[in-house]
């Protein structure tokens, strides 16, 4: 009888201790680690620009084929009235020409080299139009719309609206597209021209991380996107607090990773792609 009842005992302690297992087990691979949890984007500024010349097809072709999550581009208007993509509002810094970008039409621009400054390599590249990157690139890879110096430029947010709703990239399902820029007054605006579109606000401004000027920008921003140098964990803590994001930049060496690592923001912004810790938590 005592035998009866120990071997009882033991086959239910047995069976519920493998029944224990097996629960844990699968809480396990159902529930990841928090470490596990935190993943970082790669954002290729200006396309791969540490390795093609920026804001060019090649260097948004290089961000795709380095498997980065999202390029980021600047557009700009030419004096009549074609959206552009180019960083400086003049021409001089990275082309064969000079002048400035609202002051000559697309087709001088078109005409310029936008590569050998960069490395001869690359010469004959050109300005690309905003419209053959949305053709390009559109469902290949995140894009990180850049708003650049939107005040030179009337209209330039319902002309950029206009042309992500011809490429069906307005809607947040379509594709991975975000719309950010210095000037806040011009994000508020596209916000309201589509507001199913993610903006973000850049700053270098530690006064804009402000609790007051984090809850502004919650209104209507879904990202607020600081210069490296004033990001740290309690700042992305705050910006997350408010449900917003942060994406930082700009990252030009191996040793800037770490910092924003550890401040655990969303997505770095780098010149070189290959410098983020990829495919794995950080
Ligand atoms: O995406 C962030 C970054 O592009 C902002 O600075 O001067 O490179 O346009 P900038
Ligand atoms: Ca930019």
């Amino acid at each position: 009888m005592i035998k009866k009842m120990s071997k009882f005992l033991l086959s239910t302690a047995l069976i519920t201790g493998l029944f224990t297992s097996v629960l844990s087990s699968q809480a396990n691979a159902t529930q990841p680690s928090t470490q596990e949890k935190y993943r970082v984007e790669t954002i290729a500024h200006r396309g791969a620009s540490g390795y093609a010349p920026e804001n060019t097809m090649s260097a948004f072709r290089k961000a795709e084929e380095m498997k980065a999550d999202y390029f980021e581009l600047d557009v700009q208007m030419s004096k009549d009235g074609h959206l552009v993509v180019i960083h400086d509002t003049t021409v001089n810094r990275t082309t064969n020409g000079t002048g400035n970008v609202k002051d000559l039409t697309l087709t001088e621009l078109r005409q310029l080299d936008a590569g050998s400054k960069f490395n001869p390599t690359f010469a004959g590249e050109k300005i690309p139009t905003f419209d053959e990157v949305l053709e390009e690139f559109r469902g290949k890879i995140g894009i990180l719309i850049e708003l650049k110096a939107p005040e030179l430029y009337p209209g330039i947010e319902e002309k950029v609206a206009q042309a992500l709703k011809k490429h069906n990239m307005h809607k947040p399902k379509n594709e991975k597209i975000i719309v950010q820029s210095f000037n806040f007054e011009s994000m508020k605006k596209f916000h309201q021209l589509l507001p199913e579109v993610p903006v973000g606000v850049l700053t270098s401004d530690p006064n804009h991380l402000s609790d007051a000027k984090i809850k502004e920008f919650a209104t209507y921003a879904n990202y607020v996107n600081p210069n490296l140098k004033i990001v740290n964990k309690q700042v992305v803590e705050n910006i997350h607090a408010h449900g917003m994001k942060v994406q930082s930049w700009t990252v030009r060496s191996r040793s800037a990773v770490q910092p924003l690592l550890d401040a655990k923001v969303d997505g770095i912004i780098t010149d070189y792609p290959d410098y983020v810790p990829r495919n794995k938590s950080n």
